[in-house]
């Protein structure tokens, strides 16, 4: 062999080396990273519910950290404050939307022909108005307020019968998420406050987790209640009108109920829209929040505002898999 070549296979070999210890640099680099991050994450990790690709988290370390926390804190110092409409109930099964509160009623046989029309073209209208990714909530506010008084008013003058509604509820599509039997049953064991904050119709939701078996002691539901007269004919609605967008007022108008668990500074909130994320403004105490999003429709365009208002964002997620797995752990 010449000295030029020589030097060329030293060259090479010392590259190969290099290279090599480069490698293995790299590799243990990566793996310490990764026991780093694993340490982190140790709890989400120890959910398999969270691989699941219905799953988004801007800051999965943040969500560890609250979940520790209310590890920490247990039974006792949680609460839950929920909305009802597509966030304990389902959006959609089998591709078919699921009704709202309000659809129950809009879809049943006691609504005449030309009342149920009416119905449809508000939502037609405003449901688009509701979920417009390009609009924010103050400009959504007044077209909110303007559905309500229109629906609310088309409901009256249809003189429902209260003693219905069992009935129209038995007969409607309505469906919880599954899992809900889970979720109601092991807050009800460890005593823990559930809050269910709905700017749906009141009566309906009572008789859905009435006939569900998930109206327990303690569950309290805040909402739209309607006013009948002595005959039990639908006349009104009781109190303040709680529409999508000023659920905060309503949350202030409740501190009373917020001061009997005012220990409770832990709290797990869930919604699907964005206006939901006003629903704990009345917690007097504050320790830790875990807000979780169910965002159902529009996902594309919402996803990313979602991801900066929520902690955990389940798209398109028809089950309370997530957060029965969360107070699996914490209680
Ligand atoms: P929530 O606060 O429990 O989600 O309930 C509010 C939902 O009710 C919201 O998504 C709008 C919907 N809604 C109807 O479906 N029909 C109506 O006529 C009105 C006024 C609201
Ligand atoms: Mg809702």
């Amino acid at each position: 062999m010449d000295k030029t070549a020589v030097v060329k296979v030293g060259a090479a070999a010392s590259a190969s080396v290099c290279v090599l210890f480069g490698g293995v640099v790299l590799a243990q680099y990566i793996v310490a990273k990764k026991k780093r991050a694993g340490k982190k994450t140790r709890i989400i990790e120890m959910m398999p519910q969270f691989e699941k690709n219905t799953v988004h988290m801007k800051d999965p370390e943040r969500v560890e950290q609250i979940i520790c926390s209310m590890i920490k804190g247990g039974a006792s110092k949680l609460q839950i404050i929920t909305d009802f409409d597509m966030t304990l109930s389902k959006f959609a099964v089998n591709g078919k939307r699921c009704p709202t509160c309000h659809n129950i009623i809009d879809n049943c046989k006691l609504v005449t022909e030309d009342c149920r029309e009416k119905l449809l073209q508000l939502k037609n209208k405003y449901y688009p108005i509701e979920i417009d990714p390009q609009l924010t909530m103050e400009e959504k506010y007044p077209f909110m307020v303007e559905w309500y008084f229109k629906s609310h008013t088309l409901l009256v003058e249809q003189r429902l019968q209260k003693d219905k509604l069992p009935d129209i509820v038995r007969e409607s599509d309505s469906a919880l998420r599954e899992g809900y039997e889970h979720f109601f049953d092991r807050l009800h064991q460890h005593s823990v406050p559930v809050f269910i904050f709905s700017a749906g119709l009141g009566d309906v939701l009572e008789e859905i987790i009435r006939q569900a078996g998930v109206y327990l002691p303690n569950v309290k539901v805040v909402s739209n209640f309607m006013d009948f007269d002595d005959n039990g004919i639908l006349k009104g609605f009781k109190g303040e009108l709680i529409h999508v967008y000023n659920k905060h007022d309503g949350a202030l108008r409740n501190t009373e109920y917020f001061k009997q668990f005012k220990d409770n500074t832990n709290i797990i909130l869930m919604g699907d829209s964005l206006g939901d994320l006003n629903m704990a403004d009345g917690v007097p105490n504050r320790e830790n929040i875990l807000k979780i999003g169910f965002l159902n429709d529009k996902v594309d365009e919402l996803l990313d505002k979602y991801l900066n208002s929520y902690d955990i964002v389940l798209v398109k997620d028809e089950t309370l898999e997530v957060p029965n797995a969360i107070l699996q752990k914490i209680l």
